[in-house]
């Protein structure tokens, strides 16, 4: 078996963000939703820069109108992790997205979502995990209601809560409440950090809101300090290079801090985030892991062992995905 081939574990991965764009353009032409033009000549996703890539993720949400549309999604995107050889993902899912906020039509798009899973779970192989994500640029008060429904479904589905979007809007210490009140229903906490934030922005994350992972964070590599403290606490970046280099917060794979991290003694582990808007797939993080930093089979197997680890799950299931 080659190192691509080998099974992987995915922690960082958008739902909204990991459809494919054939797949919105026939829920648009079904629904007869105008989406503009979020597409290029080739028919993928059109983004100048990241708040641009904001813009175009909004539009292309705007087709999955029901708790249907989101099954077929999560069919879709599963379907494709089991491709990737990715045998459990976690997925990053907004309830913004899913009705706006409110928790009797949130329970109802969940279902759904749940109902998908459980079935690529017997027909693929792929256990899947729910993070509820709160959309920091859409503020503090709508991630209330967002920590609300993660709270009032938190369970064996749904285990962690998030926050993405423009690490740009306020501060992570504005999200606290929100926060809070996850950690109360026992959810475990990830926070989008240190990727357009500086290191500044990861150790607020960890201060401020108590998160035990942060996504992205690779921004850390700017403070001796910070990285001090993240291997003390044994934090764990959710690192996803293909989406770094595709939004440009580093301009080449070879002077992305991955591997230095790596070597310092930071946890990494390896997502795509939204696989279709950064042309990536697990399997293409992988192999271009392995040709710009030499690393081979043991260093893939290790960084499987410490997402397994930092998975928001139960001792049954990691023991059923080791
Ligand atoms: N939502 C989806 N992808 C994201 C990213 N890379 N950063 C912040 N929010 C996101
Ligand atoms: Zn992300």
């Amino acid at each position: 078996m080659t190192l691509i081939d080998m099974p992987k574990i995915e922690l960082h991965l958008h739902l909204e963000g990991a459809a494919p764009p054939d797949f919105i353009r026939s829920l648009a032409r079904e629904k007869k939703v105008d989406i503009g033009g979020i597409f290029d000549e080739n028919g993928a996703y059109k983004y100048k820069d990241f708040w641009d890539f904001l813009k175009v993720y909004e539009a292309a949400t705007t087709v999955l109108k029901t708790p249907q549309d989101f099954y077929r999604l999560t069919r879709a995107v599963l379907a494709e992790c089991a491709a990737n050889q990715v045998i459990y993902a976690e997925t990053f899912l907004a309830p913004d997205f899913c009705g706006g906020g409110d928790v009797s039509a949130w329970k109802d798009y969940l279902a759904a979502i749940e109902q998908a899973a459980q079935e690529m779970q017997s027909e693929a192989g792929v256990i899947l995990k729910a993070i509820p994500t709160c959309v920091r640029h859409f503020g503090p008060d709508q991630a209330k209601k967002t920590a609300l429904c993660a709270s009032e479904t938190a369970g064996r589905f749904v285990t962690g809560f998030g926050m993405g979007g423009d690490e740009t809007f306020g501060t992570q210490g504005d999200f606290a409440y929100a926060y809070d009140m996850a950690r109360e229903a026992q959810l475990q906490l990830t926070s989008h950090a240190g990727e357009w934030g500086g290191a500044e922005s990861v150790r607020d994350a960890i201060h401020d809101l108590g998160v035990t992972r942060i996504g992205h964070g690779v921004r850390a590599i700017e403070d001796d300090a910070l990285i001090e403290e993240i291997i003390e606490k044994d934090v764990v970046l959710e690192v996803c290079p293909g989406s770094n280099i595709a939004l440009g917060v580093y301009d080449d794979l070879k002077d992305h801090p991955i591997a230095r991290l790596r070597k310092r003694g930071v946890k990494v582990t390896v997502s795509t985030d939204d696989p279709p808007f950064f042309h990536t797939t697990m399997r293409k993080e992988f192999g271009d892991l392995a040709q710009t930093f030499g690393w081979d089979g043991a260093d893939f197997k290790a960084l499987n062992q410490t997402a397994l680890e930092a998975a928001f799950c139960d001792d049954e299931t990691r023991k059923a995905v080791a």
